[in-house]
């Protein structure tokens, strides 16, 4: 198949979304990584977060993260479309698939755009102040201690961390499958595998931000 008749098939989009997903589940993992170590205090983790903005292979991977997001949302949205035009022609349709389809999985667009303005913000938030800003002013490990002093910041990052685990309950299996793994012997497994990972990540983060708001 063609590269332009490949990614304009149902099958080519959810191959794409799946691929893009399982880097993003990897940056996740390399995030929280760096980010666990602001339980070690100040200069554990404004030392990890210097290896990160100086390491050049990291620097590299972040035009390639940004793609992958960018794709990701992109062909994601595209999916959706296409997919409720479909089921729009039969009512019948709608209502089995309703009835059949997981609360997780129903929900992929609404959460995933959700994530979407988390990410704008917490991009405004931290990455743009990082990149711009005179370093001298304030430290990465400041920056991030201080957002969590304000209860509404804090709250806001819980609700986004719980529409991430939402949306990773079903997009972790969900990948697997586009990606053709589904067998009766390691289905089961890779199942096991999504709750603990999407608990790892989402509890993750949540640790980090309610720490940080009752240690002040
Ligand atoms: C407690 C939770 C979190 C904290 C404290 C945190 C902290 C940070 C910090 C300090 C940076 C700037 C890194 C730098 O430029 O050196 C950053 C960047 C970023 N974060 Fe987070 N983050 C959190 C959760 C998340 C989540 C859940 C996502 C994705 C859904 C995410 C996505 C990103 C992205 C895409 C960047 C830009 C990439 C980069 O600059 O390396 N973060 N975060």
């Amino acid at each position: 198949m063609e590269q332009s008749k490949f990614t304009a098939s149902s099958i080519g989009k959810k191959f794409l979304m799946a691929a893009t997903g399982f880097f993003l589940m990897v940056f996740l993992l390399v995030h929280l990584s760096v980010n666990l170590f602001l339980f070690g205090g100040k200069q554990a983790f404004n030392e990890a977060s210097h290896f990160m903005a100086t390491n050049p292979l990291i620097q590299i991977s972040q035009y390639i993260l940004a793609a992958g997001f960018i794709a990701h949302i992109f062909f994601g949205i595209k999916l959706y479309i296409q997919n409720k035009s479909a089921r729009g022609k039969v009512t019948y349709a709608v209502n089995q698939w309703q009835a059949h389809t997981p609360f997780n999985a129903r929900t992929m667009i609404y959460t995933g755009l959700l994530i979407l303005c988390f990410l704008i913000l917490h991009l405004k938030d931290f990455t743009i102040p990082i990149k711009i800003a005179d370093t001298r002013r304030f430290t990465h490990y400041e920056l991030v201690t201080e957002h969590f002093k304000n209860p509404i910041y804090t709250v806001i990052y819980l609700i986004a961390f719980i529409l991430l685990a939402i949306h990773l309950s079903h997009g972790f299996q969900s990948a697997f499958q586009s990606m053709g793994a589904r067998h009766k012997s390691y289905t089961p497994f890779i199942e096991k595998l999504g709750v603990l990972y999407f608990w790892f990540i989402s509890l993750g983060f949540s640790t980090i931000a309610l720490w940080f708001f009752f240690k002040q």
